[in-house]
C-alpha cells in the first residue's frame, strides 16, 4: 500500500507541527511579564473561546517510551502543594479574562492525571464551572491511564464532569508491556468503557496505541488494532513511537532491550491503517481515527478541522488555550508561553503570587500567516491561497510570498504524486497523507533554514 520509494526518500525528520513555530523555537527571552500582557490583549484576539489545559505531571510508573513531560509520584505533600498552587494559577489568570467569554473545552493531561486523589480534579472543575459560562456541549476530556482506574475513580470522575476519557492502551500484548515498563489495565478494558459510557450517553471514550517498540510486530500489532475495533472506541489514536533520547533519557533503555527495525514499522503502521478504515475508521491526519459520526470527521469532511497542542479540534470547540501547571503550554492567537518544568520551583513561585513563565515566543506578523497555512495544510489537506487571503486580509500572492514557496519543490512533489497543484490550491493525494508534514516544512522558512532534530515522520 505504502510507495517505499517515496517513503525512503521523504522519511526524513520534519516538525510535527503541532504548533507553528515549533516547540523548539520558543526562546528564555519570553517570561511572566509578556505572558501576562498576552493574556490581557488575548481577550480581543479570535477565536475568542476559552480552552483550558492542565498538567498533572505525576505517574506511578514511568514507561521507557514517554516522551511527555512526567515525573514519578511524589510525596502526598508535594501532590497537594501542587495542587493548590494549580488552584492559585487558575485564578491568577483567569481573574484576568473577560467573562463575557465563553470556555468551550477543558483537557487535563500529563503525566496521568488519574494518578491524583479525584477530589483535586473535581475542585478545579468547580473552580471552573463557577468562574465562567461554557458553550453547549464542550468538551471535558482527561487522559487516564487504565491501569489504575478503579470503579470509584471512574464514579468520581463522571461526577466531576467529564465527558471524553482518552485511555493509554498502548498494546494489549503483556509482553509489549513488560518490555516496555508498563502496566496493564486493572480490569478488562470493555468493562471500564462499558462502566464509563453506562448511563451516560454523551461520554466519548478514545484509546491511545503507539507502533515502534520492543517487542512489536506487524502481526502482534495487526492482533491489537483488531481488538481495539471490537471495542469499538469513538476514536483511536496510533501514535508513531517518537525515539528522541536526546530530550527523553529514560527511552536509552529501550535501545538495550531493542527496537523494530524500520521497515517493520511501517508494515505496523500499514496493518493497522488498513484495518481501521476497513472497519468503519476514517483517518485524521496520519495518525488519529474517528468514527463516521464523530464531529472531527465531518470537520475534516467540511475543512473545519483545527488543532492544538491537545490534539485535533473543531471550530466549534477551538479557543485561545490557557495551560495551567508544569511544561503547560498557553496557545494564544499571538503566542505561546510555557510554564517552568521544575514541580518545586512551580509551586515555590506561585505561592509567591507569581507565574512561572520559562519561555515563549511571540509571532511575527509573518509567523502568523505561515501558521495559517501550515495548519491548514496539516488538518485539512489543502491549502487554498486566497481562502487564507481573504481569512488573513491579504491576496494569494502576498500569501504565499511570505511562505518559502518553491514552485520546483512543489512540482517535484506533484510528479512523486503526493500533491496535486495548481496556482490556486495544493491538494494533498491520499498516497500523500503520510508526507504532509514533508510539504509543510517546505513551505516553512525556519525549517527550510535548517533545524534537524525531529523525528521522523513513521
Ligand atoms: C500523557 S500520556 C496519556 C495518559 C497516561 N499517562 C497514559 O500513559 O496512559 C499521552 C500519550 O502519549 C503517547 N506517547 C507517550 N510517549 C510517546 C512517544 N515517545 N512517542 C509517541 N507517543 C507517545 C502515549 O500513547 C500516551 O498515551
Ligand atoms: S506514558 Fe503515561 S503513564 Fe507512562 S510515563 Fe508517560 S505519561 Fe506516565
Amino acid at each position: 500500500m505504502i510507495n517505499r520509494e517515496l517513503l525512503e526518500k521523504y522519511n526524513h525528520p520534519v516538525p510535527r507541527y503541532t504548533s507553528y513555530p515549533p516547540a523548539n523555537f520558543f526562546t528564555d527571552e519570553f517570561g511572566p511579564a509578556k505572558y501576562l500582557k498576552a493574556v490581557d490583549d488575548s481577550n480581543g484576539w479570535k477565536p475568542q473561546n476559552i480552552s483550558i489545559y492542565i498538567h498533572i505531571p505525576f505517574c506511578l510508573k514511568m514507561c521507557f517510551f514517554c516522551g511527555c513531560n512526567s515525573y514519578a509520584l511524589r510525596q502526598k505533600e508535594v501532590v497537594d502543594a501542587y495542587h493548590k498552587a494549580l488552584i492559585q494559577e487558575i485564578k491568577m489568570v483567569t481573574s484576568r479574562l473577560d467573562k463575557n467569554r465563553k470556555v468551550s473545552q477543558i483537557h487535563y493531561g500529563g503525566g496521568t492525571p488519574n494518578a491524583v486523589p479525584v477530589e483535586y480534579l473535581q475542585e478545579i472543575n468547580e473552580l471552573l464551572f463557577s468562574t465562567f459560562q461554557f458553550i453547549p456541549d464542550p468538551e471535558i476530556a482527561i487522559e487516564v491511564n487504565p491501569a489504575y482506574l478503579t470503579f470509584e475513580q471512574m464514579t468520581g470522575l463522571k461526577k466531576a464532569g467529564f465527558n471524553r476519557f482518552s485511555l493509554g492502551i498502548q498494546d494489549f500484548d503483556t509482553e509489549v508491556l513488560d518490555a516496555v515498563n508498563r502496566d496493564k489495565p486493572g480490569m478488562p478494558v470493555q468493562e471500564l468503557m462499558a462502566f464509563l459510557k453506562q448511563d451516560s450517553p454523551e461520554i466519548a471514550v478514545n484509546l491511545d496505541f503507539i507502533y515502534g517498540l520492543p517487542k512489536q510486530t506487524a502481526l502482534n500489532f495487526a492482533e491489537t488494532i483488531q481488538k481495539a475495533i471490537e471495542l469499538k472506541p469513538d476514536r483511536l489514536v496510533t501514535f508513531s513511537y517518537a525515539h528522541v533520547p536526546w530530550v527523553s533519557k529514560i527511552q536509552k533503555k529501550l535501545e538495550k532491550v531493542g527496537l523494530p527495525a524500520s521497515d517493520e514499522k511501517i508494515k505496523m503502521f500499514e496493518a493497522a491503517y488498513s484495518l481501521l478504515t476497513q472497519n468503519g475508521y476514517e483517518a485524521i491526519g496520519m495518525d488519529h481515527y474517528a468514527n463516521a459520526n464523530d464531529e472531527l470527521t465531518i470537520a475534516r469532511k467540511n475543512k473545519q478541522l483545527h488543532r492544538n497542542f491537545q490534539g485535533y479540534c473543531t471550530r466549534r470547540t477551538t479557543g485561545q488555550v490557557y495551560a495551567f501547571g508544569v511544561t503547560g503550554i498557553s496557545q494564544l492567537s499571538g503566542v505561546y508561553a510555557q510554564n517552568t518544568k521544575s514541580i518545586d520551583e512551580y509551586i515555590a513561585k506561585i505561592n509567591q503570587g507569581e507565574l512561572t513563565t520559562i519561555k515563549g515566543y511571540a509571532l511575527t506578523d509573518q509567523q502568523v500567516i505561515v501558521r495559517e497555512v501550515i495548519n491548514e495544510l496539516m488538518c485539512n489537506e489543502q491549502i487554498v491561497w486566497n481562502g487564507i487571503g481573504e481569512r488573513l486580509g491579504f491576496t494569494s500572492e502576498e500569501i504565499k510570498k511570505n511562505t518559502t514557496y518553491n514552485p520546483e519543490l512543489l512540482q517535484q512533489f506533484e510528479a512523486d504524486g503526493i500533491i496535486s497543484l495548481s496556482e490556486e490550491k495544493i491538494q494533498i493525494t491520499p498516497d500523500g497523507q503520510l508526507f504532509i508534514r514533508n510539504v509543510a516544512a517546505s513551505l516553512d522558512p525556519l525549517t527550510q533554514a535548517g533545524q534537524t532534530n525531529f523525528s521522523k515522520p513513521v
